[in-house]
C-alpha cells in the first residue's frame, strides 16, 4: 500500500470541524479589525526566500523544499507567507491604492525540519499583515486582537513572550557584544552554534543545547543596547498592552527563526503542548519592502500554527459529529424513484440527509441509520406509498408519527425544525 510521506498528514473529518470553526473565529475576528482577505500562490522563486527569512537561517540552510523549472530556476514551496504578501504588496503595488494595508492569509507551509509531535513537513498557518503603520499601537493592537482570537476559542494557560529586536542603527553593537562573549566560550558551544556564531549570533539566544544555555546566562540583552527611538517604541508597545489588561512576559532571549524582524517580536506559548510550544509567533519588519524592491514602508504581522492549535483544542474536548437530521431507510426498488427525489430536496432544504440505495430490508437499514447517527429515521416500503403516507421515526424516543406523501419535503421540514 501506498503510504503518504513522513512528516504529512491527513486531516480526517472529524478534525476539519474544529479547523472550520478555527478559520471562521480568525476570519470574523480580523475582518472586524479591518483585515481583508489575500490568496497567494504556495510557490515562489528560492530567492525570495533566501533574501527574505535570510540565508543563514535554519529554514532557508536547511529546511525548503526547492526544486529546478523547466528553465532551470529555483522554486521553492513557501515555508511561510509574510515574504510571499510582501511581494504581493510591492509587485501588485497595493502601496499605491493605499500604503495602509491589513491583509490576512490562510494555507499550507512546507518546511523539511525533523517531524515529531506538533511539528510537520506541511502544516498551515493564518496570517495577518499590516503594511504603511510604524506606530507602536499597532503592534499592541495585533497582539491585543491575538489574545482576543484565542479568548474566543477558550484557550487558556497562554502567555504572550515579548522582546525588541531593535534596529539597524542598534543592532550592530548588540550583535558584537554578543560574539564577543561566544568567541570567548567556542569550546562550549554545540556545533551548530559554533557555525551561527559568526554568521548569526542572535540564533545562539534560542539554542536549547543545555551547555550553549549555559553560555548564553552571561549573554548581553537586547534591551540594553536599545537607540532612543527603538527604546521609546518598546516602552509605548508595552505599556499599551498593560492598559489593555493582557499579560506579557519580557523575554530577551527570544530572536525568532526569521532574520526580517526589527524591533517588536512576540510569541504566543502554551503550557499543554511539550517543546512544539509555540502556537503563534510575529514581529515588526519595517525593513523588509524595501529590501525587496519596493517602497520603504513600515510592517508588521504574525502567524498563528494552526496544527498546533487544533491539536490544543482537541484535547478532551467533546467532538460534534456531523450526524443526520433524518436516514431514509427506503425497501424496494418501486420507492427509490421517489426516495432519491426526496434526498436530493430535503438536501437542498437543508436538511442533512442520507440514504441507502442498496436493496436492504428493514432491519439492516435500522442497523445502519444507528450507526450513522440519524435522528430521525424515515420508513419508506411499498405499502407505504401505496396507502400515500410514510413514518417518521424519533431515534432517541422510538415515537412514530406517520407523514403524507403530499408535500412530504415541506412537512418534513417544518417538522424537524420546529
Ligand atoms: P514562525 O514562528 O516560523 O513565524 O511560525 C509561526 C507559527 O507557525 C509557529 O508559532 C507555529 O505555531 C507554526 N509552525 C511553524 N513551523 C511549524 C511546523 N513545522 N509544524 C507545525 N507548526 C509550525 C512565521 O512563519 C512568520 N512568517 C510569522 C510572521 C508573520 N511574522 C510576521 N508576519
Amino acid at each position: 500500500m501506498i503510504q503518504l510521506i513522513r512528516g504529512f498528514k491527513d486531516i480526517l473529518p472529524d478534525e476539519t470541524p474544529t479547523w472550520k470553526h478555527i478559520e471562521e473565529t480568525a476570519v470574523a475576528l480580523f475582518q472586524s479589525f479591518g483585515f481583508k482577505e489575500i490568496r497567494l500562490p504556495i510557490v515562489e522563486k528560492a530567492e525570495l526566500f533566501q533574501r527574505s527569512i535570510g540565508e543563514n537561517t535554519d529554514i532557508v540552510e536547511k529546511e525548503m523544499y526547492t526544486f529546478e523549472g523547466s528553465k532551470g530556476e529555483l522554486i521553492t514551496l513557501r515555508p511561510e507567507a509574510t515574504a510571499s504578501v510582501v511581494r504581493s504588496y510591492i509587485q501588485q503595488k497595493l502601496y499605491a491604492k493605499d500604503p495602509i494595508q491589513k491583509l490576512y492569509t490562510i494555507g499550507p507551509m512546507f518546511r523539511r525540519e525533523r517531524p515529531q509531535k506538533g511539528r510537520y513537513r506541511q502544516f498551515y498557518q493564518i496570517n495577518a499583515e499590516v503594511f504603511g503603520i510604524a506606530s507602536p499601537y499597532i503592534d499592541a493592537q495585533l497582539i491585543s486582537m491575538l489574545w482576543t482570537f484565542f479568548a474566543r476559542l477558550g484557550i487558556s494557560g497562554l502567555s504572550v513572550q515579548l522582546n525588541s529586536l531593535g534596529c539597524p542603527a542598534c543592532r550592530p553593537a548588540f550583535k558584537e557584544a554578543l560574539s564577543s562573549l561566544l568567541a570567548s566560550k567556542t569550546g562550549n558551544l554545540c556545533a551548530d552554534c559554533v557555525r551561527r556564531q559568526d554568521k548569526n549570533p542572535l540564533r545562539v539566544l534560542d539554542c536549547k543545547v543545555p551547555s550553549c544555555q549555559e553560555v548564553i546566562g552571561d549573554a548581553p540583552s537586547m534591551a540594553d543596547y536599545l537607540c532612543d527611538d527603538c527604546a521609546r517604541h518598546f516602552r509605548t508597545v508595552q505599556s499599551a498592552l498593560t492598559a489593555q489588561n493582557i499579560p506579557f512576559e519580557l523575554n530577551p532571549r527570544l530572536v525568532r527563526g526569521l532574520d526580517y524582524y526589527t524591533r517588536t517580536a512576540f510569541e504566543i506559548q502554551t503550557e499543554a503542548l511539550g517543546a512544539q510550544n509555540a502556537i503563534a509567533g510575529g514581529g515588526r519588519y519595517d525593513m523588509l519592502t524595501e529590501m525587496l524592491g519596493g517602497p520603504a514602508q513600515p510592517a508588521i504581522g504574525f502567524a498563528i500554527g494552526l496544527d498546533r492549535l487544533v491539536a490544543l483544542l482537541m484535547e478532551g474536548l467533546p467532538q460534534q459529529e456531523l450526524t443526520p437530521d433524518i436516514f431514509i431507510a427506503a425497501m424496494g426498488e418501486e420507492t427509490r424513484e421517489k426516495t432519491f427525489a426526496w434526498s436530493c430536496a430535503l438536501g437542498r432544504e437543508g436538511i442533512r440527509t442520507e440514504i441507502d440505495f442498496s436493496d436492504k430490508g428493514l432491519k439492516a437499514l435500522m442497523k445502519r441509520a444507528n450507526r450513522v447517527g440519524a435522528a430521525y429515521v424515515m420508513i419508506v416500503g411499498t405499502q407505504e406509498v401505496e396507502e400515500g403516507a410514510v413514518l417518521l421515526r424519533n431515534m432517541e424516543t422510538k415515537e412514530q408519527i406517520a407523514i403524507p406523501i403530499d408535500g412530504l419535503v415541506d412537512q418534513v421540514k417544518k417538522y424537524l425544525t420546529n
